[in-house]
């Protein structure tokens, strides 16, 4: 049985009591975190969201209350009043912010039991995510998902603070809608007034800001919900908080200062920490070809070498072949690193097998020769070309990859990360940003056999290129932008499209027929016609951006419920079967049985 609440009424939280409150009267409530029996006395560590403290039993105070404190277990909820004391010499806990003082209790209520939980309430647990993430309501009670939520809060508060400060609205946009293509497949909702009709959960509200921009009211933001079905990772959900600002008559270096403002506003408001801007820019090209990928790590150096002119001609033919046929060979170089054992080099060539990489060929460099399967292949001027190129030194190990350009990036830009790791390159404490610009406009994917868009298809070209549309698409560069932070993409956007003629071109040049482009993106399009103002803008990814604030490494960590890598909740079992009634309502048929 448990005891109601009544007239009691907290007084304090607990981090809250300390020496100034000594001898005076406090009513605290919490969780117990331990009870602990100590020859008579018990003491109890009570916990609520801010923090613990230190109350006592004492049977010489109140016998009647310290045979009710025998009953109390593991996060009991209680109620307590007391007297706060010192505590005695000896007993101070300096690791705690209420170290110096316990409550002496005088009322006890035991508000709540509780079954014994399935791991302990605190930082260091040892249990699979799987069984935190089905009792979330407990693993939320751990003090590093409570600092993390609370975090989050915070850093949303001060988003809106920015923003408003700054004259944008919030305004709200639909989420049963139509889809809007960022990339992923669509959460189709089927419509029961109109059977057979599907809604798509928002990818993002892209078109919606823009027709907001359109409608006048020149500068909008949201902290917005969006939806993607897409392979999970540890950065990525499939519903994500963005924080998608839009805004009229402006340009690029605008909206990258407005941004720039608000995440140096957030860095201040949630960590005091004053970000150094502006922050640096590299074109998307630069930044694939020096560090492999599009969202460079710039906390350490490690940079990649294109050593393709030098190597074409070489007896090495994996080399030669490649570089005939289009595509090119890189080099990085791991400083020191020619200690590596066989294991290890085998382990990276391993590594890089997930990018697609046929191979990491490798070569040691020793004080007067090298060590390496393809040493023999090259001649003393190739090896003198290289060594020049990739300045290699005694003592270094130097990696290449040999392909496609995607493939060579890609591959050499994740080992770059995972060399900057494992080789202790990277300060865990600083805070990287870059802005990566001018992306290309267009890609072109292989299995589909079309053009897509590498932002969205609202994307402006940049003016200089505007005449390769047709006749080159896949040299255009793009007037999008990405904030990157820690190698990390923590947000992207552009300035758009805002005129019909332009923005048809696009979509045909991505393979629409103007029947399709019509019936998807008409609105759009009648838009653009009724007087569209210049205008452009940014999403962050929530998320990501406060993953990086606290310090995590999984967007699971500061989210208060988030699904699995098989896009699940644990706790609630969603997705889940429906009834046959509710599936012939919307006439629908399940084909397979899951
Ligand atoms: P984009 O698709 O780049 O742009 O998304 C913006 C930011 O959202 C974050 N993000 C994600 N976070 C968690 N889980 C995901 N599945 C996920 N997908 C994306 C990333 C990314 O930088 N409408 C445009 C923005 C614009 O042009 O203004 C858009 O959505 O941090
Ligand atoms: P092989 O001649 O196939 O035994 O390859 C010799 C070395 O070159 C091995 O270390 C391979 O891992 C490496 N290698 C093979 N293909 C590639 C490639 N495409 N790029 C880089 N290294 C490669």
């Amino acid at each position: 049985m448990s005891d109601t609440l009544g007239e009691m009424r907290r007084t304090h939280h607990c981090n809250e009591v300390g020496t100034g409150q000594i001898g005076s009267e406090v009513v605290l409530m919490g969780w117990v975190q331990r009870r602990r029996d100590h020859g008579g006395v018990i003491f109890v560590d009570l916990r609520d969201r801010e923090g613990i403290t230190q109350v006592v039993f004492n049977p010489l105070v109140d016998e009647e209350i310290h045979k009710k404190a025998h009953m109390i277990r593991s996060e009991f909820v209680l109620g307590v009043r007391g007297k706060v004391e010192h505590r005695p010499e000896g007993m101070i806990n300096p690791n705690l912010k209420t170290g110096e003082i316990e409550v002496l209790v005088t009322e006890l209520k035991i508000l709540n039991m509780a079954q014994t939980p399935p791991f302990m309430i605190e930082n260091s647990v040892d249990v699979s995510e799987d069984i935190r993430l089905k009792h979330r309501h407990i693993d939320l009670r751990r003090p590093e998902l409570q600092k993390n939520i609370i975090l989050r809060h915070k850093a949303a508060a001060s988003v809106r603070h920015y923003l408003n400060a700054n004259g944008f609205l919030d305004i709200e946009t639909p989420v049963l809608t139509k889809s809007t293509p960022e990339g992923a497949r669509d959460y189709l909702v089927p419509s029961r007034v109109n059977l057979g009709l599907f809604y798509a959960l928002p990818q993002s509200p892209q078109l919606f800001k823009q027709l907001l921009m359109i409608a006048g009211f020149d500068r909008y933001y949201q902290i917005v919900r969006c939806f993607r079905d897409e392979d999970l990772r540890a950065d990525r959900q499939p519903e994500f908080t963005q924080i998608d600002i839009e805004m009229s008559f402006i340009g690029e270096e605008d909206i990258m200062n407005m941004t720039e403002g608000l995440v140096a506003a957030v860095f201040k408001d949630v960590l005091d920490m004053d970000l150094k801007r502006p922050f640096d820019r590299l074109p998307y090209h630069e930044a694939v070809g020096r560090f492999g990928l599009d969202k460079p790590d710039l906390r350490f150096d490690l940079e990649l070498k294109d050593v393709s002119d030098i190597v074409e001609g070489s007896g090495f033919k994996v080399f030669a072949n490649v570089v005939k046929k289009g595509g090119i060979v890189k080099a990085l170089n791991a400083k020191g690193c020619s200690g590596f054992t066989r294991k290890e080099t085998d382990d990276l060539g391993e590594f890089v097998t997930v990018y697609r990489a046929k191979g990491l060929a490798w070569i040691k460099v020793k004080e007067d020769s090298w060590q390496s399967p393809i040493a023999k292949f090259f001649t003393d001027a190739e090896k003198e070309a290289l060594t020049e190129r990739i300045q290699m030194e005694p003592g270094d190990l130097v990696f290449f990859v040999a392909d496609q350009p995607k493939i060579v990036n890609d591959a050499l830009g994740h080992l770059r990360n995972h060399l900057g790791k494992k080789l202790g390159l990277i300060d865990e404490n600083e805070f990287r940003f870059v802005w990566v610009t001018q992306f290309p406009m267009f890609e072109y994917d292989e299995t589909e056999k079309r053009y897509q868009a590498l932002h969205h298809p609202f994307t402006a070209p940049l003016d200089e290129d505007f005449d390769k549309l047709t006749s080159d698409p896949l040299s255009v560069r793009s007037r999008a932008y990405d904030m990157v932070l820690n190698g990390s993409e923590i947000g992207g956007g552009s300035i758009r499209i805002h005129d019909r003629a332009l923005q048809e071109k696009v979509l045909s040049g991505l393979g629409m027929e103007k029947a399709e482009y019509e019936e998807k993106f008409g609105f759009l399009l009648s838009a653009l016609d009724s007087g569209a103002p210049p205008h452009g803008g940014l999403a962050f990814g929530f998320d990501r951006l406060v993953m990086l604030l606290c310090g995590q490494s999984s967007i699971r960590d500061v989210i208060a419920f988030p699904k699995t890598q098989r896009a699940a909740c644990l706790l609630t079992d969603a997705p889940s079967t429906t009834s046959r009634e509710q599936l012939l309502e919307l006439s629908l048929k399940v084909l397979s049985d899951k």
